[in-house]
């Protein structure tokens, strides 16, 4: 038996059209896309751009060559950090942070004379806006926010927070890892200047997929953070300035993105409904583990704003032995440990205890899963090991 619940790492298992799309893709393309004009090549390039307008669409970006491909959401996040920033800028930024947002932004302080001011949460993990409006400064260029905490899912006021960053003329960049294809999201209506996100985890595409979407005009401000081949304006030896080249250098992982085509698909055609499953696994984990005897977790209810990403810590044991005595005796997957946010566990008081360990459901986790889940932690839990 296997229940996987580490969905907020990468999901598993993918739609089947995706498999599909893959398979079709490495079998029967197989071409580099933009660079030859034979057939083949032209029909990758065609998935490409209809991946992109896809994800574009998505997104409610106006622009499809706005979207840019990485290899997953941490590439996104250091083109847009690395992209935007100049010497001596300062950036506003909170505890809950992934470490794909702090460690470019420790870069840039150790190497750029960045100044970066860090906002702290409430318990339940929500930034107060006020507290955003605070910590800038003049010179702040950025205001760089997860969307959802990748440790207790607290979604975070974004358009409030967007609206307070441009008043003051710095960018919002939003680390949509955990809300894609989770949470709706505009990012013309939300007026989002930058969004990362890996296609991999809630937008159900494969690994080795990851987007940047730029608010247009904004490319002006970003560097590339890159330089090769685009297939275009091959005389040039700089970079070429339109859109999406000057960001993708090389050959793009075109199977996977052929996989993230049709996982966008996948996600367009499930009715207005199809969320409210994944929030009834939530709610369904979140009331089983408050009745279990030496469970405590972290972070909102389930009537509050959040995602599907529950923590807790269980007394006598360390998160990853139970963690692992979760797989070995009943093969639930889920994750413990810091989960890359040390300032958020740090907030939690989970930083020097081993963390917590992390359930993230999926859109395919049934309720008899998270039943067995709950039975094997409430069996567990009776006997703590320290
Ligand atoms: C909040 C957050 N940001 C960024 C990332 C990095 O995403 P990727 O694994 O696609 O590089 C993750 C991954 O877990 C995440 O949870």
């Amino acid at each position: 038996m296997r229940i996987y619940l580490d969905n907020s790492a990468t999901s598993w298992p993918k739609p089947e059209a995706v498999y599909e799309a893959v398979d079709h893709y490495q079998r029967d393309i197989g071409a580099s896309a933009g660079r030859g004009a034979y057939q083949s090549a032209q029909q990758a390039q065609r998935i490409v751009t209809e991946t992109r307008a896809a994800c574009a669409r998505f997104f409610g970006v106006t622009d499809h060559n706005q979207v840019i491909f990485t290899h997953n959401g941490t590439a996104a996040l250091n083109l847009a950090i690395h992209g935007v920033l100049r010497k001596g800028d300062h950036v506003v930024t909170t505890v809950c942070e992934h470490n794909s947002v702090l460690r470019p932004l420790q870069m840039q302080i150790d190497q750029n004379e960045v100044e970066v001011t860090y906002v702290d949460c409430d318990p339940a993990g929500y930034v107060d806006p006020a507290a955003v409006t605070d910590a800038l400064e003049p010179n702040t260029r950025l205001v760089a926010i997860t969307h959802a905490s990748n440790v207790i899912g607290a979604i975070q006021p974004i358009a409030e927070i967007a609206r307070i960053a441009h008043e003051a003329s710095a960018f919002i960049l939003v680390d949509a890892a955990q809300t894609a294809g989770c949470v709706p999201i505009d990012v013309t209506v939300e007026e989002i200047d930058l969004l990362a996100c890996g296609g991999h985890k809630g937008l159900l595409g494969p690994l080795g997929t990851g987007l940047l979407c730029i608010r247009p005009g904004l490319e002006n401000q970003i560097c590339p953070t890159q330089q090769g081949g685009t297939g275009t304006d091959s005389l040039s030896e700089s970079q070429p300035e339109q859109l999406p080249d000057k960001y993708e250098a090389g050959n793009l992982n075109q199977h996977a993105l052929a996989g993230l085509g049709a996982a966008i698909h996948f996600l367009e055609q499930q009715p207005a409904t199809w969320h409210q499953s994944l929030q009834l696994r939530t709610r369904q984990l979140l009331e089983g583990l408050a009745t279990i005897p030496g469970v405590t977790t972290y972070g909102p209810t389930a009537d509050q704003p959040r995602v599907g990403v529950v923590s807790c810590s269980v007394e006598g044991y360390d998160p990853q032995e139970f963690a692992a005595a979760l797989d070995a005796s009943c093969g639930i997957e889920c994750r413990a440990g810091l989960h890359c946010a040390p300032r958020m566990h740090t907030a939690l008081g989970t930083a020097n205890t081993g963390g917590t360990i992390r359930f993230s459901p999926g859109w395919s986790t049934t309720a008899a899963e998270i039943d067995t889940t709950l039975e094997a932690i409430a069996a567990l839990a009776a006997v703590p090991v320290h």
